[in-house]
């Protein structure tokens, strides 16, 4: 087996690969394919966002005699740290190493840098779970995954007292983004915010929080809404209360729409203010880090794209 980058030329067939291989395992192990739906093309804006994020950076190990892939891993440098993203292997190919190959790799990219290797895995996929705990990563933060159909009247309650002060942000606030998560999570990435502000590949809408007495940034939300991919997700709050006025106001503009949040699972208040709100709790996800454990402040609301651990 021999790891390979994966090009613009692959792109059809990573779509088709990551949706064989998580209605195969999701279906077989949970009786759960049908929530990937029927058509691997909405997948293609994964190995799209990467290209366009980190061209180059993403893996695969490919057949010998057809050249497709039949695993592929999107592996994410940053400034504090590596990232991946999802890992699929195909389901014929599966049990030989393949994703251990591919998370190998990553580890030994992370490990030139000096920084820790980050990612966010399911509960459910135990799996993945378990072959991400046997090369060393560590689950150290528990999520749970809420989705909202977001009612074309808007959400059952009342709008938190600080939605008034959230606002659209503005390419310069990229920065404010990158430094405030810096603070709270341990982990910067101003290229991912100027990439969410750009909005060139895949629907971005980024929201800010500012403090109304000091002017400083108490959080931001950025939300997917490309119809292949909808997710509340990646933002930072310094508290609970800034995390409800975020979460309403990007709930709010996703009326009679779908989306999912990972909500830390340790902000019990919130989460039972999204429970009240008519959110649905539908898996539970852990952060798992190969590094230190970080010490972190606030709240996060992490993604699957671009994982955003
Ligand atoms: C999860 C997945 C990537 C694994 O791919 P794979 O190529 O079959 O995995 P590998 O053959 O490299 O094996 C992985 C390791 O995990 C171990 N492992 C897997 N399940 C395990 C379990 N329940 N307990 C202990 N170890 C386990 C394997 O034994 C192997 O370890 P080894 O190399 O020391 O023997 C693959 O099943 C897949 O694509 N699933 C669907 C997509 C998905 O869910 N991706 C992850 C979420 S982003």
């Amino acid at each position: 087996m021999q790891l390979t980058p994966l090009t613009p030329a692959d792109h059809d067939a990573t779509a088709s690969l990551l949706h064989r291989s998580l209605v195969h395992w999701y279906e077989t192990r949970l009786r759960q394919g049908a929530r990937f739906g029927d058509r691997p093309e909405p997948f293609r804006i994964f190995p799209e966002v990467y290209e366009a994020l980190d061209p180059g950076h993403a893996v695969a190990v490919r057949d010998e005699a057809t050249g497709l892939p039949v695993g592929v891993c999107f592996i994410h440098p940053r400034e504090t740290h590596v990232s991946v993203g999802i890992v699929a292997t195909d389901p014929d190919s599966s049990g030989r190493g393949t994703a251990r190959m591919m998370m190998e790799h990553a580890a030994s990219i992370a490990r030139e840098r000096n920084q820790p290797l980050r990612l966010v895995s399911s509960a459910l996929n135990l799996d993945s779970f378990s072959l991400y705990t046997k090369l060393g990563f560590v689950p150290h933060t528990l999520y749970q995954d809420i989705l909202f159909n977001v009612p074309v009247e808007g959400l059952a309650g009342t709008p938190p007292a600080r939605v008034a002060h959230v606002r659209a942000a503005q390419t310069q606030d990229a920065i404010r983004m990158a430094n405030l998560e810096m603070e709270l999570q341990e982990i910067r990435r101003e290229q991912d915010m100027h990439f969410f502000l750009k909005n060139e590949v895949g629907s971005w809408k980024c929201l800010v929080l500012e403090n109304e007495n000091t002017g400083e940034l108490d959080g931001f939300m950025v939300y997917s809404v490309h119809p292949s991919f909808r997710m509340t997700g990646p933002g930072v709050a310094r508290d609970e209360s800034a995390a409800a006025a975020l979460l309403w106001a990007a709930l709010d503009a996703q009326r009679g729409d779908a989306t999912v949040l990972l909500a830390p699972c340790l902000a019990g208040g919130l989460v039972r203010t999204l429970y009240r709100w008519g959110g649905r709790n539908v898996e539970l996800h852990t952060a798992q880090i190969l590094g230190p454990v970080p010490q972190t402040k606030g709240l996060a609301f992490p993604t699957f794209l671009p994982e955003s651990a």
